[in-house]
């Protein structure tokens, strides 16, 4: 047979479709015209239109989520992802036929290695959870293969839930840091669980900067520690847009890593995917990274290895979200020495909105921030809004609401990341709207508390929504 397609056109289809009651039970076989709606071009455009006119990108505004970097992806990104190159190319094909798109990887891997300082990278994982999962499994080998069955991983109290729910699913238990009133890590804390459980504890899984925006500034005191009780040190990278250029994990003492993407650079976030998040590992864990590697071979070539004895297997199909890949290899040719002035950015326009909204809006650990920080409504709550309400008023002015309620250590926390795409002109726009918000709550809070009254679709019944959801198109 030289092709299933052309073996079903001459010999199966026509058969097929003429008689199916032969090959199928009679309740599957179609009686009358399937009613496919007849609609023209021109409508079906509409259709599409109108329902792009509904969504918000960060192309509509200002997209402030906090902790998910929603900055701008340059269009050039995708335009080198829709390389025809690329898109022909089946996973399948032999290395030979695919030097140009392993080539790519192993160059991202490459420029992942300088950004992180990690000794080796993969660039498999789906997502950051996806990373923090891998990152976790690799630990868990690690300490298999010393026969050192440590079960215990540390997670601040301030953490990304995926963190927790990482480790755990990798068969961890969690073991909770308190943050002390600075927003970091206690240290005393820490020390506490070292001296009490240090036997069991394999790792600890920290942000840096943390999820209020704040840098830990003992974060060598912190891995000496952990290293000094024969622990590892996990690095949760989505906030790696507050340090690129500055500083990285390794230098903070960090022994694996996952890199969002679809955070940092600059590719598609949301929907649930499709997103990346590489995982990059010390030397001594290098031979744990899932399979197939990529490589290059002494004579330039680039290739898979799967003749990797420890690794801890697959953990994606094929060799991760490959048209993200390009995407961010991309963006970080494009940026070259300028991811340095990303971050500078990414942290002047968080520290002048702060500046800005301190006299209206608490700020929680008001102190100099990075990337990020985190309002506390509850001065807003106590003149009759809250942070819910707030968020959702900002829809009415075409802002996207930032984070609310996390972290869960802030009361009515609301948590805003401007990312470095804004410029002054749009960040001044948004404090406008703050303090506006700010003062409608004063007047007249039950105006601000029925908002959204601009969108396509007014307040829903969120716990409605989340238990029994409609999708369908009716
Ligand atoms: C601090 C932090 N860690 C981990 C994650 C998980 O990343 P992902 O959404 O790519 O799974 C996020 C996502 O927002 C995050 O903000």
């Amino acid at each position: 047979m030289e092709n299933i397609f052309e073996y079903v056109r001459d010999n199966v289809s026509d058969e097929i479709t003429n008689d199916a009651e032969k090959y199928l039970p009679s309740e599957f076989v179609r009686k009358g015209n399937i009613g496919l709606p007849q609609i023209s071009e021109v409508e079906v455009m509409r259709h599409y239109k109108e329902m792009s006119d509904k969504n918000f990108c960060v192309e509509s505004g200002m997209y402030p989520l906090g902790s998910c970097t929603m900055k701008y992806n340059p269009k050039v990104n995708e335009v080198m992802a829709a390389l025809e190159g690329f898109t022909n190319l089946h996973p399948l094909q032999s290395d030979e036929d695919s030097q140009g798109a392993l080539e790519l990887m192993y160059n991202l891997q490459e420029s992942l290695k300088v950004l992180t300082g990690m000794d080796a990278v993969t660039l498999q994982p789906a997502a950051g959870a996806h990373g923090e999962f891998t990152g976790m499994l690799i630990i868990k080998k690690y300490f298999e293969k010393k026969g050192d069955l440590r079960k215990k991983v540390i997670v601040p109290d301030s953490a990304h839930g995926t963190n927790p729910a990482s480790a755990t699913m990798a068969g961890f238990h969690i073991i909770q840091v308190k943050s002390n009133d600075k927003g970091q890590v206690d240290i005393d804390d820490l020390k506490k669980l070292l001296a009490e459980q240090g036997d069991d504890i394999a790792a600890i899984m920290m942000t840096n900067p943390n999820t209020l925006g704040i840098f830990e500034e003992r974060v060598l005191e912190i891995s000496k520690l952990m290293h000094e009780n024969g622990s590892l040190l996990y690095y949760d990278g989505a906030n790696l847009n507050a340090i690129m250029g500055y500083t990285n994990p390794k230098i903070m003492g960090f022994d694996v890593c996952h890199v969002n993407l679809h955070k940092t650079f600059a590719t598609p976030h949301g929907g649930g995917g499709p997103g990346a998040g590489p995982v990059g590992v010390v030397e001594k864990l290098k031979d744990y990274l899932p399979v197939p590697t990529i490589e290059k071979t002494e004579d330039g070539k680039f290739v898979r290895n799967y003749n990797k004895p420890d690794s801890i297997g697959k953990v994606r199909s094929f060799y991760g979200n490959f048209g993200v890949l390009v995407r961010a290899y991309t963006y970080i040719l494009m940026m070259g020495k300028d991811l340095k002035h990303v971050t500078e950015d990414a942290v002047l326009n968080a520290n002048y909105l702060r500046e800005q909204l301190k006299d209206v809006y608490d700020i929680a650990f008001d102190e100099r921030c990075m990337h990020e920080f985190v309002i506390c409504g509850e001065k807003q709550k106590e003149e009759g809004s809250s942070t819910l309400h707030i968020a959702k008023r900002m829809m009415d002015y075409q802002l996207h609401p930032p984070t609310v309620y996390f972290p869960m250590i802030v009361h009515e926390a609301m948590m805003i990341e401007p990312t470095e795409s804004e410029n002054k002109k749009r960040l001044d726009d948004f404090v406008v709207v703050m303090k506006k918000i700010a003062e409608e709550i004063k007047q007249n809070p039950d105006m601000v508390n029925s908002a959204p009254h601009t969108t396509p679709v007014k307040k829903v019944d969120e716990t409605q929504a989340a238990r029994h959801p409609d999708l369908r198109v009716k």
